[in-house]
């Protein structure tokens, strides 16, 4: 059987690390996606150490012998740079010739005040990488992951860029500030997933939009009361999801206003 290829951007830390580990333990072989070649080396070790592939020989995973095909490899991947996406679409062709998953996860935030002073190079910023970044990537990658029997593609959003639950006064999203960029990009990204998946419905390709939930990484300054092994948790659903699976929808943690829970299922757009 061939071996399953993910690729996930922004894996050197964080969501998008873990991610790449929980889907390597599952036996996937990891293309982890960074900017930063330090980082995605570093990330690519990370990940060798922990999933037990040190490499050829060592008789962790990636060593070719039987039940034995996942192996953890750094793509040098800047979201937003057209030539650097290009060059990983052609390095992952030459490598596997097809790809079977896609975490659409790098992203960035800011903090803005309200909607009022937004500042609009900021703004652009966080678009660049949550919203065109994703497009670049996903058009970039298609052709191989039509090559794959049964693609997943994963855009990791989030609930705030639900407009149902950011202006419903019973969720605990309306209680946060507004702001413009973030928010904004997200939802964005929210009808992005959805249109994809309606292109691609005569297709075995699955196309959804995770939403972690409030992690506590370095994009909040840790201030989320989830772990990354819960927010990766979305990600690696709709990355496995079956051939009776959904498309097109926003599916992972439910925050409800009896507190943060541990409910999954899917958000309203
Ligand atoms: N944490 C949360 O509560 C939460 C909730 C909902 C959704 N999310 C989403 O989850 C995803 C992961 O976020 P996180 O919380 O894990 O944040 P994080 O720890 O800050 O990780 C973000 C990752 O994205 C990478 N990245 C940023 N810009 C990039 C670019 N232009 N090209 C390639 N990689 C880039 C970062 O790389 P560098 O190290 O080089 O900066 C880093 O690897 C994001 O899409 C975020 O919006 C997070």
């Amino acid at each position: 059987m061939a071996t399953t290829i993910a690729l996930i951007t922004g894996a050197n830390k964080g969501i998008g690390f873990e991610t790449a580990r929980q889907l390597g333990a599952r036996g996937v072989t990891v293309l982890a996606g960074a900017r930063d070649e330090t980082r995605g080396r570093q990330a690519e070790r990370a990940l060798r150490d922990l999933l037990g592939d040190g490499g050829p020989g060592d008789g962790g995973p990636g060593d070719g012998g039987p039940g034995d095909a996942a192996e953890a490899r750094f793509v040098p991947l800047d979201v937003t740079d057209a030539k650097s996406v290009q060059e990983a679409a052609g390095w992952i062709e030459q490598e596997y010739g097809y790809l079977d998953i896609l975490v659409n996860n790098a992203g960035i935030a800011i903090r803005g005040g309200p909607p009022s002073e937004t500042d609009l190079d900021a703004m652009r910023e966080v678009y660049e990488t949550n919203v065109f970044g994703v497009v670049l990537v996903t058009n970039a990658m298609l052709p191989l992951l039509r090559r794959a029997p049964a693609a997943r593609i994963v855009n990791v959003s989030s609930e705030v860029g639900s407009i149902t639950s950011m202006t419903d006064p019973a969720s605990p999203l309306a209680q946060m500030p507004a702001g413009l960029a973030y928010p904004s990009s997200k939802s964005a990204l929210n009808m992005i997933t959805a249109m994809y998946a309606k292109e691609l419905r005569d297709t075995p390709i699955k196309v959804n939009a995770a939403n972690p939930g409030y992690t506590a990484t370095d994009l909040n300054g840790h201030s989320g009361f989830r772990s990354v092994a819960e927010g990766a948790e979305a990600s690696v659903y709709l990355a496995t999801l079956p051939a009776d699976g959904p498309s097109g929808i926003l599916w992972g943690h439910l925050w409800t206003a009896g507190g943060p829970g541990d409910a999954y299922g899917p958000l309203p757009w």
